[in-house]
């Protein structure tokens, strides 16, 4: 039997979910839709070529009219959350009792989502990305190269200076065990690199100049010590670093230079 107050907070938390994703979609919307009849009121007439010449303007403009909608949405997203205080806590939460804490971590990590499915795989990689990140609560460095869309709570990432996260690579601050929603914060150190495609579970601090070898998995709570390479499923040590050779070579990835 499920409690009213339950029901009504999940009610209230999803009606509100839906209400303001819909409404930030719509509002990033609009300025390319107003760019894009902008560009069409402007476009000159094309004689013979009409309608094809306006056709040609139009289809042009798609993509920035795509990227104006993304850096908005973004943006609004972030600010919105910031508002709201939706974020993951971090502890451990029972799922079912669909807390004030639960609904937020759920709303939070949802509006990650839409901003994943409609920006992040065009705008990984850029500076604009990293700035979603720390504008949505992400703690990031000076330098750091994101190069994946595939990250969830963003408020419990920490990425320090000239980190490296790999194409694709997955890194999680919360896991679903037991009926608990078990939230961590994840730390990336100075210059280290998380290869493509591996995934991070919550908890795991990779040390400083360290690195973690393509598709690896790197298992909830795991404490990568600095200067090491790590890989595998599960990821284990493979080599270490002596303070000197990293003073030299800058392994695993990163030239010290960079
Ligand atoms: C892990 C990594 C850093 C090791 O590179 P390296 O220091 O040059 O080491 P080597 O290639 O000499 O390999 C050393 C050992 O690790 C193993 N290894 C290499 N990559 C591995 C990986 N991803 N997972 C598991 N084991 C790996 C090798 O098989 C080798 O094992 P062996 O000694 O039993 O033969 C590198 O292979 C890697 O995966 N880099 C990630 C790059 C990347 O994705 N960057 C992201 C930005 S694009």
């Amino acid at each position: 039997m499920v409690k009213p107050g339950v029901m009504a907070r999940t009610a209230l938390g999803g009606s509100l979910l839906l209400v303001s994703q819909s409404a930030l979609f719509g509002l990033a919307v609009l300025p390319a839709l107003l760019f894009w009849q902008f560009t069409l009121a402007r476009s000159r007439n094309f004689g013979v070529l009409e309608p094809y010449g306006r056709y040609v303007i139009v289809a042009t403009s798609l993509i920035p009219a795509y990227i104006l909608f993304a850096v908005f949405l973004m943006f609004l997203s972030a600010g919105w959350n910031r508002l709201m205080r939706w974020r993951t806590d971090p502890g451990e939460h029972v799922l079912h009792d669909y807390s004030w804490t639960v609904i937020r971590w759920g709303s939070y990590n949802a509006s990650i989502s839409v901003v994943r499915i409609f920006c992040g795989e065009a705008m990984r990689a850029t500076p604009l990305w990293t700035y979603y990140l720390k504008a949505n609560g992400a703690k990031i460095g000076k330098g750091v190269y994101v190069n994946t869309a595939r990250l969830n709570d963003h408020n419990l990432l920490v990425l320090e200076d000239k980190s490296v996260v790999g194409g694709d690579a997955k890194l999680v601050a919360h896991l679903v065990e037991n009926g608990m929603v078990k939230a961590q914060a994840v730390r990336v150190g100075k210059r280290a690199v998380i290869g493509i495609n591996t995934v991070i579970g919550p908890g795991v601090e990779i040390g400083d100049g360290s690195a973690v070898g393509a598709m690896s998995f790197v298992p909830k709570g795991t404490k990568i010590p600095a200067h090491e390479v790590w890989g595998g499923v599960p990821a284990k040590p493979i080599k270490h670093y002596t303070e000197d050779e990293y003073e030299k070579k800058g392994a695993p990835g990163i030239p010290i230079s960079y």
